[in-house]
């Protein structure tokens, strides 16, 4: 049997098609243009992820057994809000995970119905890429989009209700609109009430392995797919990476280097980090996980490779990288305004610290060492709350430079274990596809049996000791700034 996974990511839609026994037979990725409308503002068209997505569907299949596909999932990318009019019509383009226009709705959150009450009835506070603040500000500077809306969702949601004609979403990315109580697994209806959301307008949540219906006929015909696919509900992005990597159970690590960059850490019990500086989430395996999410990672490096030098071979402008340690420039990777730990979307993207000697290579690895430096601050929050880290996978497009890896483990001072595919969402959409179709008995069992490590990362003393001092210096650079990023507009 086949199984699908559908990464419904930022820059483009991953698609992997995945035997039974965790071997993966073919991916394919589509792209669709992502928009900002203003400086800080993030958007894209549900109807292009749909389109992409089926069309990536068709040629993942092609030259296979279609019949033979049994499953479909997905991991998306979290927290955007799609909205749909009683004709089940787009109303205006998703706001995305990494928007920060809602400041005023997110402070208005935060500070007036207050980080406590947030935190009691949803296990969070708010951040403005999270839904709810998204909602507050259509209803504030939209509202005949707000009156017309019968139904919101998250981005991969949508493909599901596409797809089976199902209204459903899962624990792990209903935990990241702030309309869900996390503990308990529902919505909360405390925070409905306080974001004007009625409670028609809210999808069935399921666990992210369970069966959310089947391929509407017309779309199995579409999709030259068998008509008895069963669709699983699966999981945001980040929760499904964890999957795909085998960070499932109590106290593993994942580091996803994606548009954002996030650490993930799995639990098997409940608990709330008590600044709330870290996510507090269900996660896909029906347990709980920790998490920072970084807005900008290696979107950075993306940005400064092909938009600033003008260069597509990232690997040979690595490889003049020479000083590893020594850098005495620093970048701060926050273009998009940060999430963890800052909560600032003033908060802009910086160069410090050139001399004349500077070259272009100095510069590039900064940018490497910048979000490696910011990921290392969510990681000390964790070390604060007690947790102890002494190793993690990682994954996303990042993930595949050596250099970046290197440079991870040393920053970090930890292991860093690399696994068979860094296609953490889609292979991790496909395993929950797998467990929902009844291949595997839970997605523990699914992780336990499919994913590989491949080889290890070890820090290097030197190289961390080097490191150590330099992040101390990384960490004093934004406090020193914060009061002048909202006067640079
Ligand atoms: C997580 C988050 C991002 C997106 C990226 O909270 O906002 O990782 O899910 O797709």
């Amino acid at each position: 049997m086949y199984y699908i996974g559908i990464d419904l990511g930022t820059s483009a839609v991953k698609l992997l098609l995945m035997e039974a026994d965790g071997r993966i037979a073919n991916v394919v990725s589509k792209e669709y243009p992502l928009f900002f409308p203003q400086p800080g503002w993030s958007e894209q068209r549900p109807e292009d992820w749909y389109a992409q997505t089926a069309e990536g569907i068709r040629e993942l299949v092609d030259g296979f057994d279609a019949s033979k596909v049994a499953g479909i999932s997905f991991g998306g990318q979290m927290h955007g809000l799609v909205m749909l009019d009683s004709r089940d019509q787009v109303i205006r383009p998703a706001i995305l995970w990494n928007d920060g226009r809602t400041a005023e709705e997110n402070d208005y959150l935060n500070q007036v119905i207050g980080k406590e009450r947030l935190s009691e009835y949803t296990a969070n506070i708010s951040f403005t890429g999270f839904t709810a603040s998204k909602l507050l500000w259509v209803k504030k500077h939209e509202p005949e989009n707000f009156a017309r809306i019968a139904k919101i969702m998250l981005p991969k949601d949508y493909l599901a209700y596409r797809l089976t004609g199902v209204h459903c979403t899962d624990v792990s990315d209903a935990s990241g609109m702030l309309l869900f109580d996390v503990k308990n697994r529902r919505w909360s209806e405390e925070m409905c009430e306080i974001c004007g959301v009625k409670p028609q307008w809210l999808a069935k949540v399921f666990e992210s392995y369970e069966v959310v219906g089947s391929l509407l006929p017309g779309q199995a015909k579409l999709l030259g797919l068998p008509g008895q696919v069963k669709v699983a509900a699966g999981a945001g992005d980040n929760a499904a990476a964890a999957v795909g990597t085998g960070t499932v159970g109590d106290g593993r690590c994942n580091i996803s280097l994606g548009t954002s960059g996030t650490i993930f850490i799995s639990s098997e019990k409940f608990g709330v980090d008590k600044n709330n500086a870290l996510h507090s989430f269900a996660h896909a395996d029906g347990h709980y996980h920790l998490m920072g999410c970084m807005l900008s990672a290696a979107s950075c490096n993306k940005w400064w490779m092909d938009d600033i030098i003008g260069t597509k071979d990232y690997a040979a402008e690595q490889d003049g990288i020479q000083r590893l340690g020594a850098n005495h420039v620093y970048f701060l990777p926050y273009l998009m305004g940060e999430r963890s730990p800052h909560n600032d979307p003033d908060a802009r993207g910086t160069f410090i610290g050139m001399t004349m000697d500077t070259t272009r290579a100095d510069m590039t690895q900064a940018v490497l060492e910048g979000v490696a430096f910011a990921l290392r601050d969510s990681f000390e929050v964790a070390r604060s709350l007690g947790i102890s880290i002494e190793s993690t996978k990682i994954c996303g497009g990042g993930a595949k430079s050596p250099l970046w890896r290197r440079i991870i483990a040393n920053v970090m001072n930890i292991r860093v274990d690399m696994i068979e595919s860094e296609e953490g969402p889609g292979l991790g959409a496909a395993m929950l596809a797998a467990v929902a179709c009844g291949e595997y008995a839970s997605v523990e069992e699914a992780a336990a049996k499919i994913v590989k490590v491949t080889g290890t990362v070890e820090p290097e003393p030197e190289l961390a000791a080097a490191y150590e001092a330099r992040y101390r210096q990384f960490r004093q650079i934004y406090p020193a700034l914060k009061e002048l990023f909202p006067k640079l507009k």
